[in-house]
C-alpha cells in the first residue's frame, strides 16, 4: 500500500483508529494494527469501542508487579524479561502494540500514577523503561513510550500547564525519553496536558524535538486517548493517530483541508508514518511465537516482586524463622496487586492472602490472621491475637489511580491504620509492617514504634508469595528505592510552589528528588537508592578508567553476611567547582551483583555519555563541562563507599 495510491478522504481516515484499539484499515485494504494496555498485564477490553470505557471487561492476564516495583529491582534482565513475557500475553491476544511503558518522572510523592513510573531520577527511568521495550520488542511486539511530555500529575491533566524551563526539561523530564528511545519503541503516546501554555497534543515545537533531538525520527506519535481538542492543529503539529476514532474531529478535519487550513503535506507527513506503522507490524506479525507457558510467565511475576521489594527498616525480627509463632493482620489482595486505572489488569487467579502463602513456608508454625477489610472500621479493632506470638505482621498501604492525586501523605485512608500500628507495636514489640502501595508513605507516626518495615509496591498476582519468601528469608531482600521518601508532604519542593489548578509551575527546576535532598538531608526517612539486605556487601579497590568506548569505573564487592545476596550499586557524578550551577550529585550509573555468602566480585559500571555535560539553554545544545569531578560509588544517594576523582578536558 502506497500513499500515492490513496485518495485524500483515505490519507485522512488513516489518522484516527478504527475504534478504540484498533488503527483503520480501509476497508481491509490494510493490516488493522490492535492496541491494548497497560504497563502490567494486557487488558485487552471486551469491547473496540470506548463507550464502556470503566467497565471493567478485561479478559483475564498475567498480573505483573507494578512498574515502580521493577524500577526497584533495578536489574536490566529482570526488565527484559517482564518485557518478554508481557509480550507472549500479547500474543495469545493478538494484540500488536502495548501501550506502555510509562515514563514520566516522579517530580511530586502524591502524583495518581507514579506506580506507573519508574522513577524521580530520569537515568533509572530511561534504563528500565529502554530493558522493558527491548524485552517487548524482540519479540515483534510493538511498545508506546508514554506520556510525552511533563505530565506529573493527575488533578487537572485534561489541560493544565506544566510550566517548566527549557534547561530542566532537557536534563530531567526529556532525558528519559531520550534514554528510552535508545529502546526504538513503535510509538510514543503524548499527554493530556499544556506544556509552557501549548497543549502537547499540538506542540509543533517539542514534538520537533522528541524527532530530531530525542531520537524517535519518523517513528508514530499517537495522541492519549481523548487528548486531542483540535485534530487539525493536532496533525499539524506532528501528532499522527488520534485516539480513539472521534467522527466529528474527522469531519472538522476535512473541512480544514477543504479550506486551505491544512496542506496535503502536513496530511501527507502523517499519513505515511501511519501507514509504515501499520505495514512494520504486519511484517512483525508473521514473527511472533510463543516462548513462555502461563505458568513461568507467573513466576516471572513472582520474581519481579521478590527483587523489588524494599527492607526500609529491620531491627532484627527478620527474616522469620519456621516454627515462630505468627499473628498477620492482612489485607485483601484486590487492595495491594495492583493500581488502578488504564494499567489494571484481571489477573489470570485469584490473588492468595498472606496467610495461605505464610504457612507454605513456615511449615512448623502457628499463624493466626486477622482479616483488615470490610470498610473503615476495620483498624479500630484491637488484634489481641498478636499477644505473645513471636512476630506480628500488619499489611497497610493506600489505592492509587490515573485521574487523581493524593492530597495526604500518610496512612490515613481510614483515619485508623498509623493508630493501629502504634497499639499493636505496644503490645507486641516484634510488629513488621508490611506496606503497599504506589509510592511514598508519611510513615513519621509509628516508625520509631516498629521493629521492621517491608515496602511491596503493588505486588502482583504472586504477590503474597513473593512477600512470604521474603520474609522469611527464602529470598534475601535486594530492593532499593528509586524514589526518595522524605519525612512529610510539605517537604517536596513539587508542593511548595505556587499551582492555581490551571498551572503547575515547576519553580524548583532541577531541584527533583535527590537533587534537591542532597541539600536537605534532614527532610529525608529513606534516600533514593536505598534498601537494606539480610546479608551485608563490602566495596573496595576502587579503579577510574578512560577507554575508547567510554568511562568505567570499578571496584570489589564481596558478599561478607551469611546468606546470598545481591546488591545494587550506584555511581554518581559530583562537579568539584562547576562553571555552571548543577546538583550536588547526579546518578550516571548503576548495576545489580548477586553474590553467594562469601563471594567477591570485580564490578565494572560505565558511565551514562552525558555524565560531564548540561543543557545550554543558549547555545541550545549539550555543552561538556570541563573540571574536576568525583566519582562516589555508592549503596545509596546518602551513603558514599568508595570515591576516585577524575579531570574532564
Ligand atoms: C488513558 C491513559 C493512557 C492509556 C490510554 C488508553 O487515559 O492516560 O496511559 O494507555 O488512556 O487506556
Amino acid at each position: 500500500m502506497q500513499l500515492k495510491d490513496l485518495t485524500i478522504e483515505e490519507k485522512l481516515r488513516l489518522l484516527a483508529g478504527k475504534n478504540a484499539w484498533q488503527t483503520e484499515d480501509l476497508g481491509g485494504k490494510l493490516y488493522s494494527v490492535s492496541v491494548s494496555d497497560g504497563p502490567v498485564g494486557v487488558r485487552k477490553t471486551a469491547w473496540l469501542d470506548w463507550s464502556h470505557n470503566g467497565e471493567n471487561t478485561d479478559l483475564p492476564s498475567v498480573a505483573y508487579p507494578s512498574i515502580e516495583v521493577l524500577s526497584q529491582t533495578w536489574d536490566a534482565v529482570l526488565a527484559r524479561k517482564m518485557g518478554e513475557c508481557l509480550a507472549d500475553d500479547c500474543i495469545e491476544k493478538n494484540i500488536d502494540v502495548l501501550l506502555a511503558p510509562g515514563i514520566n518522572i516522579k517530580r511530586s510523592p502524591v502524583c495518581g500514577r507514579n506506580f506507573e513510573y519508574p522513577s524521580e531520577d530520569p537515568m533509572v527511568a530511561g534504563v528500565c523503561a529502554g530493558e522493558y521495550i527491548k524485552g517487548v520488542q524482540k519479540k515483534h511486539v510493538g511498545t508506546t513510550l508514554k506520556h510525552y511530555l511533563a505530565n506529573n500529575n493527575e488533578v487537572g491533566r485534561f489541560w493544565a500547564s506544566s510550566n517548566v524551563d527549557e534547561r530542566t526539561l532537557r536534563e530531567i523530564y526529556m532525558r528519559n525519553f531520550e534514554i528510552g528511545l535508545k529502546a526504538k519503541p513503535w510509538a510514543v503516546m503524548s499527554s493530556y496536558n499544556t506544556l509552557n501554555g501549548v497543549m502537547v497534543s499540538q506542540n509543533k515545537e517539542y514534538n520537533g524535538y522528541l524527532r530530531e533531538e530525542l531520537g524517535h525520527g519518523n517513528g508514530l506519535i499517537m495522541s492519549d486517548w481523548d487528548a486531542v481538542r483540535d485534530h487539525t492543529a493536532s496533525v499539524k503539529s506532528g501528532v499522527d493517530l488520534e485516539m480513539p476514532f472521534n467522527a466529528a474531529h474527522l469531519e472538522k478535519l476535512k473541512k480544514d483541508y477543504e479550506e486551505g487550513r491544512i496542506t496535503i503535506e502536513e496530511i501527507d507527513a502523517c499519513a505515511q508514518r501511519v501507514l509504515d506503522f501499520a505495514a512494520f507490524a504486519e511484517k512483525e506479525s508473521k514473527l511472533r511465537k510463543i516462548d513462555r507457558t502461563v505458568e513461568e510467565r507467573l513466576a516471572v511475576a513472582q520474581e519481579i516482586e521478590e527483587g523489588g521489594i524494599v527492607l526500609l527498616k529491620n531491627e532484627g525480627v527478620l527474616p522469620i524463622k519456621n516454627g515462630q509463632s505468627v499473628a498477620v493482620a492482612q489485607q485483601d489482595f484486590s487492595r495491594y496487586y495492583a493500581g488502578g486505572g488504564s494499567a489494571k489488569v484481571n489477573p489470570v487467579n485469584k490473588p492468595r492472602l498472606l496467610q495461605d502463602a505464610l504457612k507454605d513456608v513456615l511449615t512448623d508454625s502457628t499463624i493466626v490472621a486477622e482479616n483488615m477489610w470490610g470498610g473503615g472500621d476495620a483498624y479500630v479493632r484491637t488484634f489481641t491475637n498478636a499477644d505473645g506470638k513471636d512476630v506480628s505482621i500488619v499489611m497497610v498501604g493506600f489505592e492509587e489511580s490515573e485521574g487523581n492525586d493524593r492530597r495526604f501523605l500518610n496512612l490515613n485512608n481510614f483515619d485508623n491504620e498509623d493508630k493501629f500500628i502504634k497499639n499493636l507495636a505496644k503490645r507486641n514489640k516484634n510488629t513488621v509492617v508490611v506496606m503497599f502501595g504506589g509510592g511514598v508513605v508519611d510513615v513519621s507516626e509509628w516508625i520509631d514504634d516498629v521493629d521492621a518495615l517491608v515496602y511491596v509496591g503493588y505486588a502482583g498476582e504472586k504477590g503474597a508469595e513473593a512477600i512470604a519468601n521474603v520474609l522469611c528469608g527464602k529470598v534475601c531482600p535486594s530492593g532499593k528505592l528509586t524514589e526518595t521518601f522524605a519525612k512529610r508532604l510539605k517537604d517536596y519542593p513539587s508542593e511548595n510552589t505556587v499551582d492555581d489548578g490551571l498551572n503547575y509551575n515547576y519553580t524548583e527546576g532541577m531541584n527533583v528528588g535527590y537533587r534537591y535532598f542532597d541539600k536537605h538531608p534532614d527532610k529525608v526517612r529513606f534516600p533514593f537508592g536505598f534498601g537494606l539486605s539480610y546479608t551485608s556487601f563490602e566495596y573496595s579497590n576502587i579503579a577510574i578508567n578512560e577507554r575508547i568506548d567510554g568511562l568505567f569505573v570499578s571496584f570489589d564487592l564481596e558478599n561478607v553476611g551469611n546468606l546470598d545476596g545481591a546488591e545494587v550499586s550506584q555511581v554518581y557524578v559530583s562537579a568539584i567547582a562547576p562553571a555552571v550551577e548543577k546538583p550536588i550529585k547526579e546518578l550516571r550509573g548503576f548495576t545489580k551483583t548477586y553474590l553467594k555468602t562469601g563471594e567477591k566480585k570485580r564490578v565494572e559500571i560505565k558511565l551514562d555519555e552525558r555524565a560531564f555535560y548540561h543543557y545550554d539553554v543558549t547555545a541550545r545544545a549539550w555543552v561538556k563541562d570541563a573540571g574536576e569531578y568525583d566519582i562516589l560509588v555508592a549503596e545509596s544517594a546518602a551513603s558514599i563507599k568508595l570515591k576516585g576523582t577524575v579531570s574532564v578536558k
